[in-house]
């Protein structure tokens, strides 16, 4: 077992594939108490029984409404007595050149990616605060670090959740709460499947058949910023696959 995450209460926005699925499977491995919501409740379902997680530990939550996002953390909570990890996790990927003009694709990741992760932040926030320790995790991505071509508003979202990560560690320094960003690279997940223009598609998921490493990456990173001593805070982390250039 990992020092500091057995017995910890870990809610995973986004848990139902990909990165916050595999986040899940690890850190159940390690003793977490996890609390996990997505939209598809079906895959939640299956999760939980294949975990053997608690009655009550799949809830479902669209990370658009903060009401959704409140019930899934206020859940945790209720379950457990407290919080210790949120990890703002759930987000999608439509790639396309601006000149498109693809505004609902564009309005989607700033409502998932960006308004997601800030609502997650206010529902943890109350008890995190209140509880004097928690640890908030937000996931950007190597395009919040780099722009190309058809990435615009995905790497916009990106970098912001880097920069509102940021200002959040500084205010909550009296409460003692932890924050760390992590930047993933090429992971292999469902993401691809969430680009809308065919040909971006195609573009994207040579891509990751060529360069993306497994989904258990990612918890590992989870899992080693949360194992830290109380006093150690892994403010960012940004990793690719080896291969991977850009
Ligand atoms: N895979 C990569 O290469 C990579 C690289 C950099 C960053 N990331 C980031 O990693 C995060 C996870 O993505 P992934 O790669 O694991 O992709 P994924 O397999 O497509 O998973 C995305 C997750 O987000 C959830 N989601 C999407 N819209 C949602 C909404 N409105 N409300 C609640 N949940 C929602 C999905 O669940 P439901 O559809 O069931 O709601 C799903 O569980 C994203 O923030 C992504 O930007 C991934």
């Amino acid at each position: 077992m990992t020092q500091n995450i057995t017995g910890k209460v870990v809610v995973i926005t986004g848990a139902s594939s990909g990165l916050g699925e595999a986040t899940a499977r690890h850190l159940a491995g390690e003793g977490a108490k996890l609390v996990l919501g997505a939209r598809r409740l079906d895959r939640l379902q299956a999760l939980a029984r294949e975990l053997n997680l608690a009655p009550g530990a799949v809830i479902q939550a669209d990370v658009t409404d903060a009401k959704q996002v409140k019930r899934l953390v206020d859940a945790a909570v209720e379950q457990h007595g407290r919080i210790d990890v949120i990890l703002n996790n759930a987000g999608l990927m439509p790639l396309s050149p601006l000149e498109r003009g693809k505004i609902e694709d564009w309005d989607a990741m700033i409502d998932v990616n960006l308004k997601g992760v800030l609502y997650g932040i206010a529902a943890a926030l109350p008890h995190m605060t209140r509880q004097k320790s928690g640890h908030i995790i937000n996931v950007s991505s190597v395009a919040g670090h780099k722009v190309r071509p058809g990435t615009a508003v995905y790497a916009a979202t990106k970098i912001a959740v880097r920069m509102l990560s940021e200002g959040l560690r500084q205010e909550v320094k009296p409460y003692n709460i932890r924050t760390t960003i992590i930047s993933p690279g090429a992971v292999q997940s469902e993401l691809p499947q969430s680009v809308t223009e065919a040909d971006v598609a195609r573009g994207i998921e040579n891509f990751y058949e060529t360069y993306a490493i497994p989904a258990d990456s990612f918890a590992r990173m989870v899992a080693f910023a949360m194992s830290q001593p109380d006093d150690v805070d892994i403010n960012e982390i940004l990793f690719r696959p080896t291969s991977q250039e850009l």
